[in-house]
């Protein structure tokens, strides 16, 4: 028994594929505490250091005090209480959408909403580089799944139009994420929604890495583009930008209520902690705030600072934010390298985690770098100066 997995084990570390857990002995912040000392965090998805700001730890206490730890039963029994109301009104508001509903986790969310929404006669498609909660979501739905390569519009008509002919009275749903958790690119929105309407298709958008970093309020790439009256379904984690836990989906009021009836990751577990939900609104009611677009221009400098100090020469917040994200891959390609370069940036005091096979393919390894309105200008230049120190070769994606 103890040596279940052993030879599988000593492979995956053969091949500098073997993860293990990090604990961190602190809040989430830009610099945390690890066993062994304190490091600058550069892995954090907390990408306007909400996470432990006192104006959300003061709406969770408050939420405590009022309402308790458990929810006590699940939303359709009798756990919907005040704060989750009052996250989904936020939430609809916020994003300009008739209604929300919220979820225990963003994962919870597309896996329930893509189940509840496409059945056997239908068609999904998804981007290759689609979050698993989509991908695992498709399946569970039991609709046929057509995969198009990475942001490839080509391909995607094509199985627009085969969809079409295949499953004319189907429904077919366009699923992808806006900005990829993977490398920080975008979706091409504007051709996706032409794409959607002139095959009747439905248009899902899984927000998680964008709200809160772009768009007016930090409503997302929808917001950013113009475009957000044209996407049939918003889908976004609680868990990122929004410094909490927990996922929603953004929509009209009828997807809102079919999701209530039908969406099982909704229906038949307990409703999340009152207190996350008390938090999340008042993330919502932060980010629609102009202190909240202050917090997002401030994340914006320092990723303007992070690529003008990694590829020379000087970017505008305004030049970066017309194409980039949070989230910057640093290309190293062979999987010990990456893994090698991220240790001695340990070992300097920087959180950088490497990315190997499977998230990408084999000898794609790379650094992730995400940046968030909680670091400082200095604690930027000095991760660009270890990098171009350590390992001047290597380049950012662009
Ligand atoms: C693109 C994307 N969608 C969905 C999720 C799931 O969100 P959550 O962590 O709230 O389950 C994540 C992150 O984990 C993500 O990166």
């Amino acid at each position: 028994m103890s040596d279940l997995f052993h030879a599988e084990l000593h492979e995956l570390r053969a091949q500098s594929l073997y993860r293990k857990l990090r604990e961190i002995g602190s809040a989430q912040a830009a610099e945390v505490q690890i066993v062994g000392g304190r490091v600058i965090n550069f892995s954090s998805n907390d990408y306007l250091g909400l996470a432990n700001d006192p104006l959300l730890r003061d709406a969770a206490t408050a939420a405590i005090a009022e309402f308790g730890v458990g929810a006590g039963a699940s939303r359709l029994v009798s756990g919907t209480l005040s704060p989750h109301v009052r996250l989904e009104a936020a939430l609809a508001r916020w994003k300009g959408t008739q209604a929300a509903l919220s979820f225990s986790s963003g994962y919870a969310a597309a896996v329930g909403t893509l189940q509840a929404i496409a059945g056997k006669n239908d068609v999904v498609l998804l981007d290759k580089l689609s979050h698993a909660s989509l991908i695992d979501g498709a399946k569970l739905s039991g609709a046929t799944i057509r995969l198009f390569p990475h942001n490839h519009l080509g391909k995607l008509e094509s199985h627009l139009e085969w969809a079409r002919q295949e499953h004319a009275n189907g429904k077919v749903v366009i699923a992808t994420e806006a900005v990829f958790s993977r490398d920080g690119d975008r979706a091409p929105l504007r051709q996706l929604v032409g794409l959607k309407k002139r095959f009747g298709a439905l248009l899902l958008l899984d927000e998680a890495h964008s709200v809160g970093v772009l768009g007016p309020n930090g409503r997302g790439l929808s917001a950013h583009e113009g475009l957000t009256k044209h996407v049939d379904i918003h889908l976004g984690t609680l868990s990122k930008a929004f410094g909490t836990s927990g996922g929603y989906i953004c929509g009209s009021r009828s997807l809102i209520e079919w999701l209530i009836n039908r969406a099982r990751s909704f229906i038949f577990t307990t409703a999340p902690p009152p207190a996350l939900a008390a938090a999340a609104r008042a993330a919502v009611d932060f980010l629609a705030s102009p202190a909240g677009d202050e917090c997002r221009l401030l994340l914006w400098q320092r990723i303007a600072g992070l690529r003008s100090g990694l590829e020379g020469g000087v970017q505008q917040e305004t030049e970066a934010m017309r194409f980039g994200s949070a989230i910057h891959p640093l290309i190293v390609g062979d999987e010990a390298e990456a893994v090698e370069l991220s240790r001695s940036l340990y070992a300097e005091g920087f959180l950088v985690p490497a990315i190997r096979y499977p998230t990408v393919a084999k000898g794609a390894a790379r650094l992730r770098i995400t940046v968030t309105a909680a670091h400082t200008e200095q604690q930027i230049s000095r991760l660009v100066e270890a990098v171009n120190r350590l390992r001047p070769d290597v380049t950012l994606a662009a």
